[in-house]
């Protein structure tokens, strides 16, 4: 089955040497793109999709997310924005209510909100576990993940569970725990942080998962300045997330490295915070990407697309970076080249916008403006 879309208004992503081209076509193949040129010079397909001018995307990589979760903290953020501070603390009483949904119930909630996301144009999805913090109940959540999203992440070291002792804690996440886990998951992430793992547990966690063929990531100085970003460069990360608090140190360290500094607005929207100063990151020579951290505590959007018009308006993001951190950064940060972008041999994750160009996704904040979306070449 193939499908041409033709009179693409704009294309992007689809060729190495310009990031957007005019007057386009874009062939889909099976779940590939097949072919990417001048309208003009487009093959025949099966099926015809006249884009009307309007611009054609590669579908949003959102590479950190926490969707396996029960009950929702509506109250928490109402009370932040009434002035109390967002605390690492809250993550247990999300725990208490998703260990005592069923299978069934999780999983229709990782459905309910992988579709969510589908039709704001996500096409790639991370999700970590974290609200289990037994064997059992992070086992399931790792496994119920593996079902419904492309990229899984162990989080067993999300916070110390409440009645638990840390050091029996972190032994549980780097023994049984973890052999339960890694069959279903790619990475291991670990929330590194004040009121959760210290520098010593953090390193020692990752350290445990790489030995068991995880490949680290990292919860990184989100609430204050610490350890994280230098761990994850040390440990070769493929990203250091949140990165809201950086020293002149930690930007180096990024620049120097493959890790892919992840940022995500919707937290600091969500808990009031300053956000991450992306313009420094990007200056210094840091990959940069965009993600949604879409969770019940603090942040529960799924839109990348606010979170690109955050990154823009807060962030001193120009449009062009914020889309680029929204699709090919985040396909660095899971360290896929097959996603992230539409050149020829890309899967075919195709999102059309009821707009003319890509600016739009920020010039016009809160509107919906996706008008069709394909993952790996069927349509969504
Ligand atoms: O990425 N920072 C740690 N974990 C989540 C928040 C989880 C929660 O509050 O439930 C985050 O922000
Ligand atoms: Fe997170």
């Amino acid at each position: 089955m193939s499908i041409l879309i033709t009179n693409i208004g704009e294309l992007v992503g689809a060729d190495s040497e310009r990031w957007t081209i005019e007057d386009a076509a874009l062939v889909i193949d099976g779940d590939r793109v097949a072919w990417v040129g001048a309208a003009a010079d487009a093959p025949d397909a099966d099926e015809v999709v006249d884009a009307g001018g309007r611009a054609v995307l590669p579908g949003f990589v959102d590479s950190h997310a926490h969707l396996v979760f029960a009950g929702e903290r509506a109250e928490e953020f109402a009370a932040r924005m009434s002035g109390r501070p967002y605390a690492a603390g809250g993550i247990r009483t999300t725990v208490a209510k998703t260990r005592a949904a069923s299978d069934d119930e999780l999983r229709a909630n990782v459905r309910r909100l992988v579709a969510e996301m589908a039709r704001q144009g996500t096409t790639t999805i991370e999700c970590k576990s974290g609200y289990g913090l037994t064997v059992a109940d992070e086992e399931r959540a790792v496994r119920i993940a593996a079902e419904l999203v492309d990229e899984v992440t162990y989080l067993g070291a999300h916070v110390v569970p409440a009645g638990t002792e840390a050091g029996d804690y972190v032994r549980l996440v780097t023994g049984e725990m973890l052999k339960a886990c890694a069959p279903h998951a790619r990475w291991i992430d670990v929330f590194c942080e004040r009121g959760a793992f210290d520098a010593d547990q953090t390193e020692e966690i990752l350290a445990a998962g790489r030995a068991a063929g995880l490949v680290p990531r990292l919860h990184a100085n989100q609430l204050g300045h610490g350890p994280g970003v230098r761990i994850a460069v040390e440990y070769d990360a493929a990203s250091a997330d949140h990165c809201t608090f950086l020293s002149d140190d930690d930007v180096a360290a990024l620049a120097d490295s493959e890790t892919v500094a992840t940022l995500l607005p919707g937290v600091e929207f969500s808990t009031r915070q300053p956000y991450p100063d992306a313009r420094r990151l990007i200056d210094a020579g840091a990959r940069v990407a965009l993600a949604t951290d879409c969770n019940p505590g603090s942040c529960y959007t799924s839109s990348m697309a606010f979170c690109v018009a955050l990154a823009v308006r807060e962030m001193r993001m120009s449009p062009e970076e914020a889309v680029r951190a929204a699709t090919e950064g985040g396909a660095r940060a899971l360290r896929r080249t097959d996603v992230g972008h539409l050149r020829p041999g890309a899967r075919a994750d195709v999102l059309l916008l009821d707009a003319p160009s890509h600016i739009h996704l920020a010039y016009r904040p809160g509107v919906p403006q996706v008008a069709r979306v394909w993952r790996a070449g069927l349509s969504v």
